[in-house]
């Protein structure tokens, strides 16, 4: 069986659209077979931009870090008229996030491959994840412990993570070196923050 986040060439393709609200925002997104959540969003990426445009929409400049066909990533460059870079490993994800982009009129948004942060070469404001708990801890540690040489100075990581899939040990560890807000919490999902106050 595949997983979402392999690149299988030969993986049918049966695109799906799928559709989301927020607040009087319609939005519509291409999915496919190969993908994260292809037949419906996923409630933790929901819950994880719902809390970022509650507390924090005046931030500029956002990179997407697996960002699967773009939901987080281009409803923030809607909704908050952000600057959005969006990346992932999986081709069909990122062909998917740049078919969705082309949705949206004026919007500031790009989606690359990137292996983490390989093809990163800019600062952002806020760096925001849904990471691949699938891929194995030590590559999820990369994606949030490395976000801090790409967030410019006070800038934010945001990211969700399931209780079940290691939300507090993750947590701990990331608190041996920064504070770590707990933002919201539903149904397992935790929402953390973490403030670059070190540059
Ligand atoms: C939990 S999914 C979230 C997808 C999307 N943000 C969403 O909310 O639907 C994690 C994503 O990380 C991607 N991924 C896996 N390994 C990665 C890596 N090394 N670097 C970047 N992205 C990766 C997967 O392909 C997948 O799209």
């Amino acid at each position: 069986m595949s997983h979402y986040f392999e690149n299988d060439l030969n993986l049918k393709s049966e695109i799906k659209e799928l559709s989301y609200t927020y607040d009087s925002s319609f939005f519509t997104f291409y999915s496919d077979n190969g993908v994260f959540s292809k037949k419906a969003i996923d409630y933790g990426s929901k819950l994880l931009l719902e809390t970022y445009l509650k507390n924090d929409s005046d931030r500029r400049k956002v990179l997407d870090v697996g960002c699967g066909y773009g939901f987080i990533g281009i409803v923030i460059a809607v909704i908050n008229n952000s600057i959005v870079d969006m990346i992932d490993v999986n081709k069909r994800a990122v062909h998917l996030t740049n078919r969705n982009i082309k949705k949206y009129k004026n919007i500031e948004a790009h989606s690359f491959i990137s292996d983490a942060y390989e093809n990163i070469d800019t600062k952002y404001d806020v760096i925001i994840t849904n990471p691949p708990i699938r891929v194995g801890k030590n590559k999820v540690l990369e994606i949030l412990e490395g976000a801090f040489d790409h967030l410019n100075s006070e800038g934010y990581l945001y990211f969700v993570i399931r209780k079940d899939q290691g939300a507090l040990s993750i947590k701990k560890i990331l608190e041996s070196t920064r504070k770590v807000e707990l933002m919201n919490k539903d149904k397992g999902y935790f929402i953390f923050r973490i403030k670059n106050d070190k540059n």
